[in-house]
Formats: C-alpha cells, structure tokens, sequence
C-alpha cells in the first residue's frame, strides 16, 4: 500500500533530502545542480532535453525518487513544437459546454504526458472581477457557477480514469484563492477581500474541484489583509485542509517564499519565510532555491520541526507513488510523441472547440455574408454555392496575427519566441487564411491591415518576471497611419463583403501584464471610424484576450462576433462563421464594459447600490453575461414552476418552451437564474444556477424540464454560513443574464 511505501522511504531520507523534496525548481537554474545539490522534488519550464537529463541524474541519486515534471499546459501543451493549442480558457468558456472542455484537457493530457511532464498548472478558476487585469484570458470568465462547472470538466478530463492511468496528468487548481480581486486590474495587488466576500463568490469553485478529486491546488501571489496568501493558515489549514478535507498537494506561486522576505518585506530572513510557510501548509515551494538552507535553519534554530516538514514531504511522495513513477517515471516517449502531438483527431477537436467558442454579439442580417445557402444533413460544413464572383475584404491587425490568436502561454516560451523553429505555419490559420482558404472558388479576397496596435522595442527595466524573459516596451503609436488607413479604406469600397478584425496583442496579455485602459489601443478606432464613414456595411471580429470597450463606429457596425484568443484554427472558425458555413453558438462569460472607469459590469453584482452610478454613463454593460446570437431567432414561452412550494430538502422542477422561429439551426444556451427576493444580507440581485444547451432545427420546439435542488439557492449570510434563507425566489428563464430577456417565475422554500 501507498502509505507504507511512504513511511518507509520517508525513513530512510536525510533533512536536506526531505526539504529539496518540497522544492520546485526552474529547470533553467540546471538540472544538474537542482537535482544533486538541491535533492530537488520538481522541476518546471524543462525542455525536453533537460528532462532527460533531469531523468538520468535522478536515477543515479541515493534513493531515486523520481521527480515530478511540471508545466503551464493552461489550453493545450504550450511550451512543446507542434503541440495542439485550443482557445484559451476564456474561449473555452464561451461554449459554455462541459463536455466539450473535459475532451480538450483529456487530448492536451494525452499530449503532454507523451513529454514526460506530469502535472499542468490548469485550471484557473479565478473569477474576472475588473477587466483591466492582465489574466482575464486564463478565466472561465465572472460566473463561479459556470466557472465550477467548467473547471471540474477540466479536472476529470487532465485526471482521466485515475492516476495510474500513463495518460493522466496532475491537475492544479489556481490561484488559491482571491488572486483576481485586485486594486485598479493590477495583477499580483493586494486584495482587498474579506472571508465573507471569498465564501460567497471566490471559494464556490475551488470547493467543488477540491471534493471532485482535484490533486493538487496552487496559491496566488496577493495579500489578504496583510497576510500574504502564502501564510494565511486560515485559508490553507483551516478552510482547505480543515473544512473540506482536501488531502491534495498544495504548491506556492513563483517566489512567494521568497517574495515575503525581498519583496513584501514581512520576514527578515528565509529561515523565518520558510518556516511560516511550511507551518501554513504549503507542500512544494516554487523557485525559492533559498528555501533549501532556510527550512533546514528554521529547523536547527527550533522554529520548525520536521515532522511538520514529513507532513508535506508525505503528501508529494503518496502522489509520486500515486502516479506510479517509482514503477514508470514516464519520461518523454518519441514515438508516442509522433503519435499524438498535434494529431489529426487534436485538430478535428480544437476547430469545434474554436467553432463553439465564436459569440455573434449583433447582426443586422449582414451576417452571413454568404446566407440563404441549403443547410446540409448536419447543418455545417455546406459546400458554398458562389452565387457569381464575389470580393472579401478583409482588413484589421488581428486578421493575420497568429500569435494573438493563439494567445498567452501558447509558445514555447509563453511569450516572446513562440512559434518554435521549424513549426509548420499551415497548423496555424489565421483569419486571412480562414478566408482564403474558404470561400468558393470564383470569390477573391483582398486583405489591408489598416492600423498598428503597438510599437514593441526593448524593456527599458530590464528582466521580466516569472523567467527572466525580456519584456518588451510596449510603444502606443502616437498617431494613426494614413496610408495604411486609406488602403484598408480602398480595399474596403472594392469589396462585397468586409470583415474588420481588431482586438488587443500578445505584449498586452498575460502574468504582470495588466492593462489601465480597454479601448483599443493603436490606430484601430481611426480605422473603424474610416471604415463606418465608407456607409458600406462592415462586420467587426475583436480578437483579443478579453472584453474590450467599442467605439461607436464598431458598435454601431453591421455585426459584431467576440473570438476572444481562439487557437490555432481559430481564424479557419471565424471566417467559416462569416461565411455562413457553420451556426454561431457561444455565449459570453463575462460581460463587455462601455468604458474602462466603469468597473466593475459583472452582472451578479450585490444589490442596493442605488447611489453607486455614474452621473455620466449608464451602469449596465455593452454586453451582458450570457448574451449571445444565432443567425435564426428563439422564442422562449410557457415558463411554469410545477412545484411552487418546497423545502429545502427538496427540488424545484420548472418547464419551459423553446422555439426556432427563424430559418437556420440554432444550439440555445437556455440560462436559468434565481433571485431571492428578501436577503438577511445584500446579495446579487440573481445568480446563475443551472443551463441547457439544445439543439433546434428551423421551427423546432422543445420543452424543456428543469430540477433545481433548494439547498443550492443559498446565500452566505453576515456570519459567514452558506445557508438557505427560506422565502420568496423568483426562476428566471431565458437567454442571458439581461433582464429584459427572462421569463419569471416563483417558488418559495418553507422554513
Ligand atoms: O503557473 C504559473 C502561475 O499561474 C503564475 N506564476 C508562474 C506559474 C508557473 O509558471
């Protein structure tokens, strides 16, 4: 058995092997040094070649534990030439379909574990609260119910069958928890938080991933109340450990030992740093090399002892056993590698991911360009009749950036060289190539960039954070180009159709990377203007890694679609979607602000704030949680609460009608919301509780039966207790979370 694998070997380890086993080290540092010097437990960011190395050291150390091999496989295996890159998560949540999400994670496993890494940092399930925040792309977006449900999809597909299963990997859970309520969207803030305020939105979903299995959870770099997260014993002993008995792994950010000692100055020395974190339950200590002399300092000066040291060298051994690598230590396979990285069936996967993940956020009817097209069986992949020769315009910065379209932590180094030498370009399609490779024979397309997102020089402060990658200097053009303005403008006037596609760029995106405006920076706006004074319809594609703020001249556009960073067919989607060749179907998961002061626009905002808006711009978002077009109408009807009165033992059963009214198929995302009509507390005027994706061909109906435990509409009252407060609901039905879109209904729960 596992534990007595454990005791026995934990026997026999030294301290410094104990304390090396707690640490995860930047293969960069050299493995050599890591793995004999440091006894290193981990490594991560390990080409493949000091994998091997890392492999071949380890076995020849005194007692061959294996090291566990990590990586930021956040949507897809970023950091490998060739590997399949899907939309990022964000994407990913806009098909608002489990399903969907837990097949992309058991592909991305199946293709890192063929690498030897073991463990992936994925997934997020940080809440988007303020947009301006660099890692809005890494979410599920605002809904922690959404959120819970996609990220334990995620979890069981990483996990697959069980550890021991060789294509299974590590998930992690992150960031550990209330990372994303940051001061101003700047990443890594402190965050200004209470435990009420995590019980009630933050926690939720990490809850629901700790209990459904999820192995490992990693922290984030914030202060709570002055607490740095990494020692909020609260949190991690009492919450996770205590309450939830999570008997997972716990994994510090990127130096957040280290962080407390240089940077947020709360312990004078690593020994202090160290023992308070090992006190506060962390098990793997991430890319703090001076953890190795500070926790065994911490233990002669009797401020730690090595029991509690064992207790977190315990939990990483039970999960090296766990995984069977003392039987395989599951190095890099080759011809497993040739078999899966990038396979064609990964490709077939990442373009319906991609298809799914496109939201149409309006459309006068421009859309499709090529429309009124006999549906095949399936109701995609129509062979365009040309109807005579036709021109496409296709213009923007984001029509032909593969690297923003793929997004952040989607190279092999998440950042600046990321298409790794020698990737073919065909396994990338951008828009431009969607298009070109689309339309019927006898269309052409002409393509103009039209306007500069930034400039980029050198980092004028030197080194980057986490990797010491160079940071470029971000350069916003200081006015816009008219010559690449005027051809977009000539390009456009010649054409019968014209797609704008502009968003925001890679150097805007990611860890540190914060941004203090939404608008779209550069030149685009001075190109959408120009575009909109033409008169010819055009529609606008934002590619970008979250919801930008929209000049009137692209919201007042003949049709809008958001891709957010769709992956390496996302382009191929975009133009199919334009081209009529496939149905729109996401929906948004979280919502579009109308300016950037406007933070925050997530639509379960508690309620009361009468006071709380602007004297010069409406409070309600561009674009609400949830919303989303077909290229055919739906009508909801006949909402009914069959049983109105219930304990809170009990389920509320609802129905209702879905209709097809218009001409195409449609995939309805059907949103169900509870508002509690009197709360002992303010509470979100109404909260995502349950959806149902159905398909529905032209003038299909379908009613649609709804269960809805009682015990899950609670609410966290001023002690801090989940409860159910018994009372008023009303069920609100409908396609968003707008509400003028929802049916009402109403059901009470007895005391
Ligand atoms: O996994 C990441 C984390 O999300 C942010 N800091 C660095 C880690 C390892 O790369």
């Amino acid at each position: 058995p596992v534990a007595e694998r454990v005791a026995d070997l934990l026997g026999r380890m030294t301290l410094p092997e104990k304390v090396g086993q707690m640490l995860q080290l930047n293969a960069k540092e050299g493995v050599r040094h890591l793995v004999e010097d440091l006894h290193a437990g981990s490594i991560l960011h390990a080409s493949p070649e000091r994998v091997t190395e890392a492999a071949v050291l380890t076995g020849k150390t005194r007692l061959r534990i294996p090291l566990l091999v990590a990586e930021d496989c956040i949507h897809g295996h970023s950091f490998w030439e060739g590997a399949t890159i899907y939309p990022t998560q964000l994407g990913m949540a806009a098909t608002w379909d489990p399903e969907l999400v837990e097949r992309i994670a058991r592909a991305t496993a199946v293709e890192v574990a063929a690498t030897g890494v073991h463990w992936t940092f994925s997934p997020v399930l940080c809440i988007t609260r303020d947009l301006r925040w660099g890692r809005v792309s890494e979410t599920f977006g605002e809904d922690p119910f959404l959120i819970g449900e996609l990220a334990s999809a995620m979890v069981r597909g990483y996990q697959g069958d069980g550890l021991d299963d060789p294509t299974a990997i590590l998930a992690c859970a992150k960031h550990f928890a209330g990372y994303s309520e940051t001061q101003g969207g700047r990443d890594a803030s402190e965050a200004d938080i209470s435990r009420r305020k995590l019980r009630s939105w933050f926690l939720p979903p990490f809850e629901r991933v700790a209990k459904e299995g999820c192995r490992t959870f990693m922290l984030g770099y914030q202060s709570m109340d002055g607490v740095p997260i990494t020692v909020n014993n609260w949190l991690l002993n009492e919450v996770l450990r205590g309450e939830w008995g999570y008997t997972g792994t716990l994994v510090t950010d990127w130096d957040n030992v280290g962080r407390m000692v240089w940077e947020q100055k709360v312990y004078a020395d690593y020994a202090q740093a160290s023992a308070a974190a090992v006190r506060a339950g962390n098990d793997m200590v991430m890319t703090t090399s001076n953890f190795f002399a500070g926790a065994q300092e911490a233990v002669a000066q009797g401020a730690l002892t090595e029991s509690e040291i064992d207790a977190a060298v315990r939990r990483i051994l039970t999960l090296k056993f766990e995984l069977g690598l003392f039987e395989d230590p599951r190095h890099p396979d080759a011809a497993r590698q040739a078999e899966v990285i990038g396979s064609g069936a990964h490709a077939v996967l990442n373009l319906e991911a991609a298809r799914r993940s496109l939201v149409l956020l309006t459309n006068d009817g421009t859309l499709p360009f090529a429309g009124g097209l006999a549906a095949d069986e399936e109701g995609r992949g129509r062979p365009l009749a040309s109807g005579g020769p036709r021109t496409v315009a296709v213009i923007g910065p984001n029509a032909d950036d593969a690297q923003t379209q793929l997004g952040d932590w989607a190279g092999s180094s998440g950042q600046a060289d990321w298409l790794p030498e020698g990737q073919p370009r065909t396994m990338i399609r951008t828009v431009l190539d969607g298009f070109r490779d689309h339309v019927p024979a006898d269309w052409t397309v002409s393509y103009a960039p039209g306007a500069r997102i930034l400039d980029v020089g050198p980092d004028p402060e030197g080194a980057f954070f986490p990797d010491g990658q160079p940071r470029p200097e971000v350069v916003v053009p200081a006015a816009p180009d008219a010559s690449l303005i005027a051809d977009a403008v000539a390009a456009a006037e010649a054409a019968d159709h014209v797609v704008a596609v502009v968003g925001d760029r890679i150097e805007l995106i990611g860890e540190g990377k914060s941004t203090a405006t939404l608008e779209l920076v550069g030149d685009q706006v001075a190109l959408l203007d120009a575009l909109a004074a033409t008169g010819k319809p055009f529609a606008v594609v934002v590619i970008s890694s979250k919801p930008l703020v929209l000049p009137p001249s692209a919201l007042g556009a003949a049709a809008i679609v958001y891709a957010a960073n769709p992956g390496m067919l996302g382009g191929r989607a975009v133009a199919e979607l334009l081209l009529g060749l496939i149905e729109p179907a996401g929906r948004l998961p979280l919502s579009f602000a109308r300016h950037a002061g406007q933070q925050p626009t997530y639509y379960n905002q508690v309620r009361g704030q009468h006071g709380s808006r602007y004297a010069d711009l409406t409070q309600r978002p561009a674009f609400a949680f949830g919303e989303g077009l077909s290229y055919t109408t739906v009508d909801y009807t006949d909402l009914e609460v069959l049983t109105s009165v219930v304990d809170e033992s009990e389920t509320v059963r609802a129905r209702v009608t879905v209709t097809n009214t218009g001409t195409r198929p449609a995939l309805e995302t059907v949103q169900v919301y509870v508002s509690d009509t009197v709360t002992s507390v303010t509470w979100a005027e109404k909260e995502l509780k349950a959806y149902r994706q159905v398909a529905l061909a032209p003038g299909e109906s379908h009613e649609i039966l709804f269960e809805l435990p009682a015990a899950e509409c609670t609410l966290v009252d001023a002690e801090g207790r989940r409860v159910v407060e018994p009372g008023r609901f009303e069920l609100l039905v409908g396609p968003s979370s707008r509400d003028e879109a929802l049916l009402r209904g109403e059901f009470t729960v007895k005391g």
